[in-house]
């Protein structure tokens, strides 16, 4: 199992790889899947958790070029490789550890939230629990561990196990062999 790693860690990590990792292969056929999930749930300000990539980012953007989205984390090399790639002026980048800060977000400013990253945050019930009641969430759940993933929810019932208290969850679909997309509502 891996563990909570440290924005030194990210950063060090970040610079060996080719970033753009994160926007292919499996990203990319699960941001095909994610951005017509979003298109028709017709938000117009999302606000993705802890990114990594952003192709996900860039073909809502595209789909829906009027829908504010605010893309975070906490990765100077993520957020500048993002920045070169989404050019929409209806994007905004907010750096900061959602993991220490997520009480201080105005999570009524946004009508869609999305994490395709909560086995990479200690606080991932918590965060889940500030979001104000009703609102739509979308997310990303693999089922391989990492050095950097603190858990591994490999089952339909296990992500029902941990998140069911806390959102209403719709439904769970498999896309590709790694990811389960769940579509919620917070409780
Ligand atoms: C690169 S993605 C990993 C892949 C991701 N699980 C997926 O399916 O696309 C994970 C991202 O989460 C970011 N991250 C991790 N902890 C964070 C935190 N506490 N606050 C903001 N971003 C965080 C990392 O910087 C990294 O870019």
């Amino acid at each position: 199992m891996g563990e909570k790693r440290s924005l030194a860690w990210y950063f060090a990590e970040h610079q060996k790889i080719d970033f753009d990792i994160f926007n292919r292969g499996i990203h990319l056929k699960r941001a095909e899947f994610l951005s017509d999930l979003i298109v028709s749930s017709n938000p117009h300000s999302i606000l993705e958790i802890a990114a990594g990539g952003s192709i996900l980012a860039q073909q809502v953007l595209q789909k829906l070029p009027d829908v504010k989205y605010c893309f975070n984390d906490f990765s100077p090399v993520a957020l500048e490789h993002a920045g070169a790639r989404i050019k929409s002026k209806n994007v905004s980048f907010i750096g900061f550890d959602i993991d220490n800060f997520y009480e201080a977000i105005i999570w009524e400013d946004y009508d869609l939230i999305i994490c395709v990253s909560l086995e990479h945050l200690e606080h991932d019930k918590e965060i889940l629990q500030e979001i104000p009641k009703g609102k739509k969430v979308f997310l990303s759940i693999p089922n391989i561990d990492a050095l950097d993933h603190i858990r591994v929810l490999k089952t339909n019932e296990e992500i029902m196990e941990r998140y069911g208290s806390i959102l209403n969850i719709r439904k769970i679909t498999d896309c590709t062999k790694i990811f389960k997309i769940v579509e919620a509502w917070t409780i």
